[in-house]
This record gives structure tokens, C-alpha cells and sequence, in this order.
């Protein structure tokens, strides 16, 4: 064995943490948990039988380039497929717009390379998506996280003034991981004017953005910008297969242009067969049909959730109500603990995840992510009934330690 491998290590992989997440859904996927942990789709809303047929096709009909490299843009097939799909929302943009990337994740560790020295400051939300704080941790960068957008100006002034411009702002302005929450038109225009008088780059992470299950669609901040300041962040794990590792890009053509560069040097393409297997997809006109049916079912899950906490969740207990997306954020009373939660919970055989993860200055130690996608939607009654035994029992213990912990409101999360 190598010895002191924590010298050899850059200093770069040396900031880097394992993400608890990942930790956590080792001990959750054991038989009989029903774990809220992940944030994984229901896997049997792939469209498997379907997707047999097209990979055979592909085979058959297109090997020779299927299994072959790629352009590190991506199939232009697909990429033109995803630019008329944007037209329909009212967004002009052209093939020097957008590239495929190795799903999101991939284009958060484009971004944060492209723009990050060590030491450079990201503004985020509090909470916000963990992985996105683990690759802007790896890239040494500093976050400075804001509760509500309105803390926005005076976060930038206050950033610059100690000469800490932010490098980008990082948002999830639709059903967000994990609070589930929504920004308004008002906030997304207060968001857009900040980065416009300050000229920051604005990175708009939208997974979930085409899971609403309710409600008018607010225009993205990609849309109503116009001014080359949005980076747009899409995938297809949450609204068609996570397993095909497919997303993409879509900014000023100069960003592109540095994106394809770094793409270069990851992974010199995504893979080619997925693309042409998922255009495919989209050619055959399934696409909308399966995300329909994808936004039926994760409704259905979330009304059974809803309801449930509803009917079983004691007093002085809050949590927001996404209308879309997959997952919802549960506050504790100030006094209790979610760690002590968890073990709790786990005796009940059910699992979440941590809020405090979440939380880029520590806080939220009160709060949980729940995610029901995942499990069946009796599962997520049934969960969310031993859920609220496990916090009525760490309520008693909490009450007995003298902390109190009875009865008290705390502010909802949501927005
Ligand atoms: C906000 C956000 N961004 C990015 C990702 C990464 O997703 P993927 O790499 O599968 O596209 C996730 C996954 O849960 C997410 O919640």
C-alpha cells in the first residue's frame, strides 16, 4: 500500500467529502425500510418493454455510429430535438446554445471547473442541492448561502464589499431538492436584475422543472433573462431514466464553447447509444405520453404523503407542499434534533435524509428531506404514520431532558 496517500492526494481531492447521502442509502436499502432517503425515480415507471424494441432498433439499424464516439457536443439529432422543445416555451435558442452533457451532475462539475478558482465564492440556497455543495467544495470554493431570495442584494454587497464577488449564483427555482419549494415570477425577476446590475451568472439547476403536478408553470429564469446571464441545467433522469446518465447545457454560446473544452477532458463524449436510443424515443412520440404518466403517479404519491402528515403528524411539526417535483422538507420543532430522529425512525423501519446536509453554513440541524417518488403510495402512508411515532417519541425523550420541545410552531419553509 501506498503510504500517506493524504500528501500525495491534490489539495483539491483532499477538500473533497463523502456525501452522507450515499452513506445513508447503504443502511436504507436493507429489506423492510421504507426509506424517503433517496431521491430516486420509480423504477417501474421506465419504459422498459418500449425501450427493449429501441435499443434493437438502434442495433439493428445504426451500430456502426451507436457504439461508436461521439462529438463531445452531443448527437445533433438530440440537441435539435431539445431546442424545439424549448421553442414551445418561447426560447429562441440554436444548437451553438446547448450541448449533451453526462447528466446534470456532470454539468454542475463543468460549471464549477469553468468558472472556479479556489478561494472564489458561490452563492446557493439555504438548503440546496447536496452534491452541487460537495463539487463546489472540491473546487475549494466558498459558498454563502441565502434563505429567501430577498436576502439576495444585500448578500451581494456585502460579498463584494469584503471583495468576495460570488463567481455564479446557484439556484433550483422549480420544486427544489430538497425543500420542494418554488421561486415566484417576483423573486425570479429580483434574482435576474441582481444578476444583470452586478453581472453574476446565474446556474439554474432544473431537474424537476417538467414534474409539476399543479399550478401554472413559471417562466424559467433562461426565459426571461435574454441576456446571455443564465446557465441552464437540464436532465433526463427525473423525466425519463436516470441510468442513462443523459443531460445538457444550455447558455451563451461563449460558455458553451468553454463547457465543450472541459467535456473534452472528462469524458470526450456522453455515451452515443443512449442518445440515439432516447431521440428515438422522442421521434416515436413517446416522450410526452411516458412524462404524463411519470407526473400521474408522483402526484398520486405526493397527495397519499400530504394527507398522511396531515392526519398523523403532531403538533408544533411543519412541511412545505411542492406542487411538483419529488420531494418535500420537514421542520422539527427548534429544540429537537434530526439526527436523534433518525435513529429513532430507523427502529420504526423508515429513513430520510438529514436536512442539516443540506445547509452550506451548518443550519437546519431541525430539518429532514423526504422523497416520495420512490416508494409505493401506500408505503409513504405507512411511512409517514411510523414517522410521526418516531418524532412523538423523541418529543417525550427531548420533554423528559428538560429541553422542552412541546407544542412550539416553527416557520414553514415554505415560500
Ligand atoms: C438539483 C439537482 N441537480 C442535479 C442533480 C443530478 O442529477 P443527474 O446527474 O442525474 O442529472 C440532482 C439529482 O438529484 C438534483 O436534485
Amino acid at each position: 500500500m501506498i503510504q500517506n496517500l493524504t500528501a500525495l492526494f491534490s489539495e483539491n481531492a483532499n477538500s473533497m467529502q463523502s456525501s452522507t447521502i450515499r452513506e445513508l442509502l447503504k443502511i436504507t436499502q436493507q429489506p423492510g425500510i421504507i426509506s424517503f432517503a433517496g431521491g430516486l425515480p420509480a423504477p417501474d415507471l421506465f419504459p422498459v418493454e418500449i425501450l427493449k424494441e429501441i435499443t434493437a432498433e438502434v442495433l439493428d439499424s445504426d451500430s456502426a455510429q451507436a457504439l461508436q464516439y461521439g462529438a463531445t457536443e452531443g448527437e445533433k439529432h438530440l440537441r435539435e430535438i431539445l431546442l424545439r422543445r424549448y421553442q414551445k416555451e418561447g426560447i429562441q435558442a440554436a444548437l451553438k446554445n446547448i450541448i449533451i452533457t453526462t447528466a446534470s451532475q456532470q454539468s454542475i462539475d463543468i460549471i464549477s471547473r469553468i468558472f472556479l478558482n479556489p478561494g472564489d465564492t458561490v452563492v446557493c440556497e439555504l438548503p440546496s442541492y447536496l452534491a452541487a455543495l460537495q463539487t463546489f467544495a472540491a473546487c475549494r470554493a466558498q459558498p454563502a448561502g441565502i434563505r429567501q431570495i430577498s436576502q439576495l442584494e444585500a448578500t451581494l454587497k456585502k460579498l463584494i464589499a469584503e471583495n468576495r464577488k460570488p463567481k455564479f449564483i446557484y439556484l433550483i427555482p422549480d420544486f427544489q431538492n430538497p425543500s420542494g419549494t418554488t421561486l415566484s415570477l417576483d423573486e425570479r425577476i429580483t434574482a435576474l436584475r441582481l444578476a444583470h446590475h452586478y453581472n453574476i451568472p446565474i446556474v439554474e439547476d432544473a431537474p424537476y422543472r417538467e414534474l409539476r403536478f399543479e399550478g401554472t408553470p413559471i417562466p424559467s429564469l433562461y426565459q426571461l433573462d435574454g441576456t446571455g446571464h443564465v446557465i441552464t441545467l437540464g436532465t433526463f433522469s427525473k423525466i425519463f431514466v436516470p441510468g442513462f446518465r443523459l443531460g445538457w447545457l444550455l447558455a451563451h454560446e461563449d460558455i458553451i464553447t468553454k463547457a465543450t473544452i472541459a467535456k473534452q477532458s472528462i469524458d470526450l463524449c456522453s455515451p452515443v447509444f443512449d442518445q440515439k436510443i432516447t431521440a428515438r424515443f422522442f421521434d416515436r412520440g413517446l416522450f410526452e405520453g411516458n412524462l404524463q404518466k411519470i407526473i400521474h403517479a408522483y402526484r398520486q404519491k405526493r397527495d397519499a404523503m400530504l394527507d398522511a402528515l396531515d392526519r398523523h403528524m403532531p403538533e408544533g411539526v411543519t412541511w412545505t407542499r411542492p406542487q411538483g417535483g419529488l420531494f418535500l422538507f420537514l421542520s422539527l420543532p427548534e429544540t429537537m434534533d434530526a439526527k436523534e430522529l433518525f435513529q429513532l425512525a430507523l427502529r420504526q423501519n423508515v429513513a430520510f435524509v438529514l436536512g442539516e446536509d443540506f445547509h452550506c453554513d451548518g443550519s437546519g440541524k431541525n430539518t429532514l428531506r423526504i422523497n416520495f417518488s420512490y416508494m409505493s403510495r401506500e408505503q409513504n402512508e405507512e411511512g409517514i404514520i411510523r414517522l410521526a411515532n418516531a418524532i412523538k417519541t423523541l418529543r417525550e425523550e427531548t420533554g423528559k431532558r428538560g429541553k422542552g420541545g412541546k407544542g412550539e410552531e416553527v416557520e414553514t419553509v415554505k415560500r
